[in-house]
């Protein structure tokens, strides 16, 4: 079965399309820079620019940067806040005329971790926390996802915890790897102290060089910490999983 992934960033959309079952990913994925404003037209717009390059018909799945229920947004602090209260699903359906169906970004990265990546035969609590634009989370008890966790909005030094750990955040503040794996080791430890996990999985594109700070950033944790397998390409598979089961 093939499905187009597609995961909807603040900085990027990114889309492939993937084989299922096997997570096989069938093509170069195509990056877009997200619109800015990135508001609902905008984004559909790219959505369809994605699609014609695949020249895809087919199911298609999204992760999309905020708590998604039932296709409809609840939150997008990451792209323009018109999104909220929107129907994603509808949208692109009517937009592209395909089926799809969104959820959240994190959810989808960690969806695909736990069935092809580190997670892989996990059933205790795993945690999957992705550094990107925001900080994404998804969160499996038993291998079971409980959806829309938002840990990166936990309050870090009186902040919101994502302007001062995500990746953008050392891009733009032009912290060292050293510096910034400070912040993201204090993260860590909330996160563990909140949860008590047994494994945390720690993804976005900065995993590809998780030798630079993943061992400082995760001392003192508790639960195990892993960076992610399949890195940046976890939301788009996950994406492609979320299609899978239809919309
Ligand atoms: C959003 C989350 C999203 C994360 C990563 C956060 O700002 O609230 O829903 O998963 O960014 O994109």
């Amino acid at each position: 079965m093939k499905i187009l992934g597609i995961d909807i960033g603040g900085t990027g959309i990114k889309g492939a399309p993937v084989e299922l079952p096997s997570g096989e990913i069938l093509a170069e994925h195509l990056h877009l820079p997200t619109p800015q404003p990135a508001t609902p037209g905008a984004v559909t717009a790219a959505i369809k620019k994605m699609i014609q390059h695949f020249q895809f018909s087919g199911p298609v799945g999204a992760g999309f940067p905020g708590v998604m229920r039932k296709g409809v947004v609840e939150t997008a602090v990451n792209l323009s806040p018109s999104w909220v209260g929107k129907n994603a699903e509808k949208l692109f359906k009517h937009g592209t005329k395909l089926s799809f169906s969104v959820i959240n970004d994190a959810d989808a990265a960690g969806l695909a971790e736990m069935t092809y990546g580190a997670g892989k035969k996990e059933r205790g609590t795993v945690v999957m926390i992705t550094l990107g634009t925001g900080i994404g989370s998804a969160v499996f008890i038993g291998g079971v996802l409980v959806p829309n966790t938002e840990f990166g909005h936990l309050t870090m030094r009186g902040k919101d915890a994502e302007t001062i750990a995500s990746a953008k955040a050392r891009e733009v503040n032009d912290w060292s790897w050293k510096k910034w794996s400070k912040r993201v080791r204090e993260y860590l430890h909330l996160v563990d102290r909140l949860i008590n996990p047994d494994l945390i999985i720690v993804g976005g594109g900065v995993s590809q060089r998780a030798e630079k700070w993943l061992p400082r950033a995760s001392k003192g944790v508790k639960a195990k910490v892993v960076p992610a397998k399949l890195h940046n390409e976890a939301g788009i598979v996950g994406a492609a999983m979320a299609g899978a089961k239809g919309g």
